[in-house]
């Protein structure tokens, strides 16, 4: 028995690194445990060594005080780790494997997962379809900011990667086959991106660059991203993206300015409800922003693809309305262009292994796109706090170092 270290959410604006217990096969009490799992036994689960585990913008939302997120809940849905033990139903996996978590858990074996749909899998959250490790109302699964975690319905959830020694060479680009890679090509891809098109992906966070990469490797002729953070967009022209800045105004004539015409074919939102406005309204939040301009600029019969997290219940929320999730949507206008729109959590088992042979294969390079940065366990209140202030950085917490140089 050893211990363990993990990152955890305290009140609003503040992470620690904190002391709590080695995982066994059995879903503990704890902070943000729904009652009803309390106690549920995981023998088809795995204990992991955390090789990589990233800090993410849907962290960001807990940790603004932005959601309902109880103290000490362990943050970490970006997992990457070798496997140190092997619950007694786990036929496939083996202990000394170096695997990839979806941050979706899903079972396997409901409806949902059958039809590959695992971020809204019906039997690891009492409270609502979809789970996710160390998320609020999530069900309560502990997170992987930590030196180890548990991974449950392992052969179902886990990718392996071929070889050792290869995967602890290409870590910085696999960690992020966890969540914003397969996350972004979904958004890129649902948006309808491919050979030829003209496509905007709102956001230069980590999600909207990954969703920029994937458009290029999907073969679209123009990428453009837009964001208000002159750094961020920086980083998304240093991979040959077009950049626009939204302080100046609604994205349309900066598009006109790049493509001759102001709409694009595929739409991207990789940016959720804490989006500010454009223009004179930059300096405040105002949620429906970037659904409202994406359709006003994707041409009529193009598609929407949101990866971008929209909530419930935003207690945080200026309007009254957007409080309970209630956003001043134009749907008359997207109905009038009959636009599509893919919205929820990305279900990341449907791209991971695919991306991962882009990457083995040298046909991506996703770690340099995001700015990956490795930094330790210890490091990650810092990382939190530049990551919030808006750097250009894709944070890699490294809990056992594993990541070298
Ligand atoms: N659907 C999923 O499965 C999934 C998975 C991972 C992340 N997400 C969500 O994706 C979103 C992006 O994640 P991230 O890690 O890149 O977050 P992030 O906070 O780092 O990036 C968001 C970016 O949006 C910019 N922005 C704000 N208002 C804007 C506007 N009106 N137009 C354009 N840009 C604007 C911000 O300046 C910031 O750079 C978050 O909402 C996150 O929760 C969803
Ligand atoms: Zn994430
Ligand atoms: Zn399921």
């Amino acid at each position: 028995m050893t211990g363990n270290r993990a990152v955890a959410y305290k009140s609003a604006g503040v992470v620690e690194v904190i002391d709590i217990d080695y995982p066994t096969f059995e879903l503990k009490d704890g902070p943000g445990v729904n009652p009803a799992n309390v106690g549920r036994k995981v023998p088809h689960g795995v204990i992991l060594k955390t090789v990589t585990t990233n800090i993410c913008g849907s962290d960001q939302h807990m940790v603004r005080g932005r959601t309902t997120a109880p103290s000490n809940l362990v943050l970490g849905h970006e997992i990457t780790g070798e496997v140190v033990e092997a619950g007694p139903d786990v036929e496939f996996i083996k202990v000394g494997d170096i695997v990839s978590v979806p941050f979706n858990i899903s079972c396997g074996r409901c409806r949902n997962c059958k039809e590959r749909k695992t971020g809204i899998c019906l039997n690891v959250n009492p409270d609502r379809p979809g789970s996710a490790y160390g998320y609020v109302d999530m069900g309560g699964w502990v997170g992987g900011q930590a030196e180890y975690v548990l991974v449950p319905y392992a052969d179902w959830n886990l990718l392996k990667f071929p070889d050792r020694d290869q995967a602890l060479e290409k870590i910085m680009d696999l960690t992020m086959l966890s969540d914003i890679f397969p996350t972004g090509f979904h958004g890129a891809y649902t948006a309808g991106a491919g050979v030829g098109t003209t496509v905007y992906v709102a956001g230069a966070g980590p999600v909207g660059l990954a969703a920029a990469v994937s458009a290029q490797l999907l073969g679209a002729a123009v990428v453009i991203v837009g964001d208000l953070n002159p750094e961020r967009l920086a980083q998304a022209r240093s991979f040959g993206c077009e950049t626009i800045d939204l302080t100046k105004g609604e994205p349309g004539e900066q598009i006109e300015q790049i493509l001759g015409v102001p709409e694009v074919d595929a739409g991207v939102d990789a940016v959720g409800f804490e989006a500010r406005g454009h223009g004179k309204d930059a300096d405040h939040e105002a949620p429906a922003t970037v659904l409202n301009s994406l359709m006003t600029i994707t041409a009529a019969g193009g598609a929407l693809g949101i990866p971008g997290l929209y909530v419930t219940g935003d207690p945080g929320a200026k309007e009254k309305a957007a409080q309970v999730g209630s956003l001043s949507i134009r749907l008359g206008l997207g109905w009038a262009k009959s636009l599509s729109f893919t919205t929820g959590q990305c279900p990341v088992m449907k791209y991971n292994r695919q991306l991962m042979m882009a990457i083995l294969h040298d046909k991506v390079q996703i770690a340099k796109a995001v700015n990956a940065q490795a930094i330790s366990l210890e490091d990650a209140p810092r990382g939190y706090a530049e990551f919030d202030a808006g750097a250009a950085t894709k944070y890699v917490l490294n809990p056992n170092g594993y990541v070298k140089g």
